[in-house]
């Protein structure tokens, strides 16, 4: 079994925030994010700064057996209408059934632990992969923002993505059980001292 823990990025060490910039600066990353430039250090650090005092947004570093592998972060949390944007990204070399336990997670967290109604998510155009498994976890596309952002020189849109508690109480189950045997490998716990909404 596996031991993931999420940890927020802000009670994190210098060396772990630090490898958080390394993944986030990977070729594999940088392409599905809205900004793609390398990130720098004071940059890097500045952003982790305004974390420290800002309520809409939880960020969580990602640990796989105690190694730095990734980022969850809850977005633009709305407490008078319980609602949020997520997303994450992975060390390329820790993919691989990381991806769907992190999901699974986090809409977890999201509905129960900090009692929110409603979770979106928006991915890029040229990463169709990833539409396909928000879908497979009880997002439903809401929406596509047609030449919405540039990258690389050209305008390309934005797919809109969401998730009901409702539906997902309905479907939490029968997903589990399709990634059964994804799951049984990882052990998950979130580490986190947020008052729910
Ligand atoms: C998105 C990401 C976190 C997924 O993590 P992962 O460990 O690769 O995901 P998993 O291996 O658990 O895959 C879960 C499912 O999605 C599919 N999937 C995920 N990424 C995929 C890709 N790039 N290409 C094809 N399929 C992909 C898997 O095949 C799997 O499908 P299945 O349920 O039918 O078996 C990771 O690929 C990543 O960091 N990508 C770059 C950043 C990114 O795109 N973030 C999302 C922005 S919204």
């Amino acid at each position: 079994m596996q031991e993931v823990t999420l940890r927020e990025i802000v009670k994190c060490t210098f060396e772990q925030k630090t490898a958080v910039r390394d993944i986030r600066n990977q070729e594999s990353v940088r392409r599905s994010m809205y900004t793609d430039h390398m990130i720098g250090l004071e940059e890097h650090l500045a952003w982790i700064e305004r974390l420290e005092k800002d309520t809409r947004q939880i960020v969580f570093v990602v640990f796989l057996d105690g190694i730095v592998s990734g980022l969850v972060s809850v977005n633009a949390l709305d407490r008078l209408h319980k609602k949020s944007d997520w997303a994450f990204y992975l060390d390329s070399k820790a993919r691989g059934g990381l991806g769907a336990v992190l999901e699974f997670s986090l809409i977890n967290y999201a509905f129960d632990e900090i009692g929110l109604e409603k979770l979106n998510c928006e991915v890029i155009e040229t990463n169709p992969a990833v539409v396909k498994m928000h879908l497979k976890f009880g997002f439903v596309e809401e929406g596509f923002r047609r030449s919405n952002i540039e990258k690389d020189g050209k305008r390309i849109g934005v797919h809109f993505l969401g998730l009901t508690k409702d539906d997902w109480v309905i479907k939490r189950d029968e997903i589990s059980e399709n990634y059964k045997s994804i799951f049984e490998k990882f052990q998950v716990h979130i580490d986190s001292t947020l008052v729910s909404v």
